[in-house]
Parts: structure tokens; sequence; C-alpha cells
């Protein structure tokens, strides 16, 4: 009899919790690798400018002066913008480069719903350019205070989409002085995680703005 009892505690204080260790284990092992797969079909690209004003003519003639050139960083967005299947929610202090307002532009004609939100300051010395935008049918909103300056600098792809949503964000000015004359970083990614949450603060921008 005292040796059944002990034998049943033996079991259930050693035994037991070996099993069952044994067990969540290898169950948070499982989980640990499904977790790392997921994340290994995420990609990140950092682009960094280096000033190079001769890069100023490579962009107006569309002629490269290689894989570093100013022309070529630019094309890399432009490509990511005709990329869009959705939607392009673009949030940035101010928007001058003529070849991103052309892929806009031209998402917005193929059915790609295209919001952008724009500084209140940057729009007023550009005002010409905002009523480009507005007329070709693009929505664009700005802060309602003349105290702030919206200082984001980010792009919103097919956010609503896990197959297609990427993004772009990062320190550069969408100006021919940003890409050519400054130092100046992009990253782009298509981190779903990340996208969401540049998204929900994009809408709560959206929703506040006029
Ligand atoms: C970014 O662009 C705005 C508007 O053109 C300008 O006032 C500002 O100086 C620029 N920033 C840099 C670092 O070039
Ligand atoms: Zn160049």
């Amino acid at each position: 009899m005292h040796s059944k009892v002990t034998k049943v505690l033996y079991i259930c204080f050693t035994v037991i919790p070996l099993v069952a260790a044994y067990f969540i284990k290898s169950r948070y092992k499982r989980l640990k690798a499904e977790l790392e797969e997921e994340k290994n079909d995420y990609y990140y690209q950092n682009i960094f400018i280096h000033s190079k004003f001769e890069c100023r003519e490579h962009i107006l003639q569309a002629t490269s002066c290689g894989e570093e050139c100013s022309l070529n960083h630019l094309l890399t967005l432009v490509h990511f913008i005709a990329s869009a299947k959705e939607s392009i929610s673009l949030c940035v202090l101010t928007l001058q480069l003529l070849n991103i307002l052309k892929e806009l532009t031209k998402a917005h004609e193929r059915g790609i719903k295209v919001r952008i939100i724009l500084d209140k300051e940057m729009i007023a010395v550009d005002n010409l350019r905002l009523q480009r935008l507005r007329k070709s049918g693009i929505q664009v909103k700005t802060q309602k205070s003349d105290n702030s300056y919206l200082h984001h600098k980010f792009c919103l792809i097919d956010e609503k989409n896990k197959n297609s949503a990427k993004m772009f964000c990062g320190s550069l000015n969408l100006t021919l002085q940003g890409i050519v004359r400054n130092y100046e970083h992009v990253t782009l990614t298509n981190d779903y995680d990340m996208i969401q949450s540049f998204s929900e603060e994009f809408e709560k921008l959206w929703a506040d703005f006029d």
C-alpha cells in the first residue's frame, strides 16, 4: 500500500511534469519556427541618398550615371507607386517630384484609390500643384492648424491587402532638392504589422483633416 502511494506520488511529481515540459517545449519550438518562417516573407530595403548635385541633370534628362544615381532612387519609388493594385495613401511634408506626381495621377486614372495628406504651409507656397492634383480628382487634405508642421514622410500601398501591401518611409522630402542635394534615407518594406500601424495613423489624420 505504502509503496503504491509512493509510486503514484513519484509519477505525479516527476514523470508528468517531464512529459508536460517536453510537449510544451516542442510546441513552443514549433510556434517559434512558424513565426520565423512568416517573418522571412517580409523584406526591407534601405535606400541611402548621398548629395550628388550632378544627378539633377540625370533626373531631368532621364539618363542614369550608375547604380547610385539619384535617378535610380527616384525610379525605385516611382515603380513602387506604379505597383499599386488598390490604394495609395501618401502623407508627406511636401510633394514636388514630377515623376511621382505623374505616377499618382496615372494610378488615379486606372481606378486606384489615391489619398494625399500634405503640409498646409508647404501647399500654400505651392498652391498650383495642389489645385492640379485636386482637379484631376485626387483627394488632398492638410492639417487644420497653421502653427504645426505635417512633417511625416510615408507612403502606404494596398495597405488593406495582406498579399500586396507595402510602404516606404524615411527622411526624404519628395523634392528635387531632397533627392539630389541632401543626405537622406528611405526604407521600403512589406512588413504587414508595420503597415497596419501606419495605416491606423493615416486614417486618424484623414478623419481629422480638411
Ligand atoms: C523639405 O521641403 C520643404 C518644402 O520644400 C523645405 O522647406 C525644407 O527645407 C526641406 N527640407 C530639407 C532638409 O531640404
Ligand atoms: Zn546621377
